[in-house]
């Protein structure tokens, strides 16, 4: 894995550039697997709106958003089938750059994929569907380059747009685990070899 420098978000929240970079082609051709057993889909919020990013998951638990709520299943609602298991490489870069950011114990047992394609948008959230948020996240990169938006611990503090490219890697844990977040408007663009896909890779200890 690269050892670039990092950037600090937070007392426990860093960027780790190009972090992915060396197993990026792996993790995308894992992503696309997944996908042919769970597909993509745009999950509706609760306030009944459909969310532009497209998603599915991995590993023993998925995040699932309808009028209900928001929640961990461990089963596909489209498929009534498991959600595929986490592949060792996202497993491997998950707990190899929690590491990395200073959390050693690090035990992903839920991934969520979310596919950005030109105009989707995630607006500023916390991450506190887990169980228990005292572990960290850890998101990686694919494809598309966007910016990330980073916030405070209330929704209307100023947030600071930090540029995310393939195979960056972004971990937020302790003090920082409930900070406000986000992603800009997709810009249009090609990559190769994710085409006009942003896909970003979220691992979390859900259960
Ligand atoms: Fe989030």
């Amino acid at each position: 894995m690269n050892q670039n420098a990092t950037v600090e978000l937070g007392p426990q929240a860093r960027v780790l550039p190009g972090f992915a970079a060396s197993a990026a082609r792996q993790l995308l051709d894992d992503t696309l697997a997944i996908a042919q057993q769970s597909p993509f889909r745009h999950q509706v919020t609760p306030g009944g709106f459909q969310m532009s990013v497209a998603a599915t998951n991995c590993g023993r638990a998925g995040w699932v958003s309808d009028r209900r709520g928001y929640r961990y299943d461990p089963v596909d609602p489209v498929t009534g089938q498991p959600w595929p298991a986490m592949p060792h490489s996202y497993h491997e870069v998950a707990i190899v750059a929690a590491q990395r950011a200073g959390f050693s114990a690090f035990q992903p047992d839920a991934c969520l994929i979310n596919r950005f394609t030109p105009g989707a948008r995630l607006s500023l959230h916390q991450d506190r569907s887990e169980r228990d948020t005292c572990h960290p996240v850890v998101t990686v990169s694919l494809g598309l380059p966007a910016t990330f938006l980073w916030g405070g611990t209330r929704r209307s503090d100023k947030t600071r747009a930090v540029p995310l490219t393939h195979g960056d890697v972004v971990v937020f844990g302790g003090v920082d685990r409930l900070r406000f977040h986000g992603v800009k408007e997709l810009p249009e663009g090609h990559h190769s070899p994710a085409g006009p896909n942003r896909y970003s890779l979220t691992f979390r200890t859900a259960l």
